[in-house]
């Protein structure tokens, strides 16, 4: 992951950015509190460099990682994003916790409020876990990937990477492709691409397109190439297996024959055009091992950018209100 100077700047570099208490979504975030975010995450890439990977900026904070679905790069990142940062940081899985005995996700929460954390990460599989959550209590929240809802540090480091490639997120066609209907994903780096002014458009089988868009002005294709045409940037999203039924597709090869991303399809987008992953990945199904280890990937510079974009999240959240 290179580090060179950006092009987007904020329309007022001077005025002062408003810090939200907590981090639900990208829906209400605005371009200057994104770029941001994106800045602070660039002072952050070179700590992860150096042979003693600490600072203690958040030296004193407690930040607790409550993880209620499996994950491994966003759960790792935050873990180590809280640990570089010399917070206090407690890892909870819903299968090693009172969860498991029938307690609800409030009671949880409230238990861990007691206990005086600054900062909670919440995976859920609930649509609204995360805002749920966020009402009821006094520390911060940051939403880790709520059911079909919302992913925002995914779109972060998705930003992130971006910006640090091509320079601006502005003016760009960034292609998302696979089960768009599901994809928290999708929907986070939409609201985040377009308030920073990239064009999105949408390609999967048509069951797994929005029936109701959210963004009348997103073309949505049911083939791939229409989508990678002239593309800066494509997007691949993993393939939920139990969903292929649903999308009418018998297996997953006829998914990978429609939908795979392979050299062949590569064609049709930008010459250089970034390929990206939020992973894990399905090799051969959604994605040629050829282009997910090719030289366009920036698949792996996405889980290093990851761990930036969340030590800037738990920087900005921990470090701006007593709790
Ligand atoms: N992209 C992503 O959220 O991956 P994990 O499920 O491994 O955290």
């Amino acid at each position: 992951m290179s580090t060179s100077p950006s092009k987007d700047t904020s329309s007022n570099p001077q005025a002062a950015v408003n810090i939200p208490r907590h981090l639900l979504g990208m829906e209400h975030l605005s371009k200057e509190q994104i770029l941001h975010h994106l800045d602070t995450a660039r002072t952050f890439v070179e700590v992860s460099r150096r042979p003693v990977r600490k600072v203690p900026a958040l030296k004193g904070k407690t930040v607790i990682n409550l993880f209620c679905e499996p994950s491994t790069r966003t759960r790792t990142s935050f873990e180590l994003a809280g640990k570089r940062l010399s917070a206090d940081v407690v890892n909870i899985s819903q299968a090693a916790s009172s969860l498991t005995k029938g307690e609800s996700l409030l009671d949880t929460c409230k238990t861990l409020e007691a206990l005086h954390p600054d900062v909670v990460v919440l995976r859920h599989p609930a649509s609204g876990a995360a805002d749920f959550v966020a009402s009821q209590v006094r520390f911060s929240v940051v939403n880790a990937g709520d059911g079909m809802h919302e992913h925002p540090t995914q779109a972060l480091l998705d930003a992130f990477t971006i910006r640090e490639r091509l320079g601006t997120l502005k003016g760009l066609k960034v292609a998302i492709c696979g089960d768009i209907l599901h994809s928290r994903v999708a929907r986070s780096n939409a609201w985040l691409l377009r308030t920073m002014g990239s064009e999105v458009c949408f390609a999967g089988p048509r069951p797994l397109l929005p029936p109701h868009p959210i963004w009348p002005d997103v073309p949505m294709y049911d083939r791939l190439e229409p989508a990678l045409e002239g593309a800066d940037v494509v997007m691949v999203l993993r393939i939920q297996r139990e969903r292929l039924k649903s999308a009418s597709l018998s297996s997953l090869e006829e998914y990978a024959r429609l939908f795979g991303l392979g050299p062949r399809q590569l064609l049709f987008a930008k010459p250089g055009a970034l390929i990206m992953h939020p992973g894990p990945i399905n090799r051969g199904v959604e994605i040629d091992p050829r282009v997910a280890d090719g030289p366009q990937s920036v698949i792996l510079d996405q889980v290093e950018a990851g761990l930036a974009t969340r030590m800037a999240t738990l920087y900005l959240l921990a470090g701006n209100h007593e709790s």
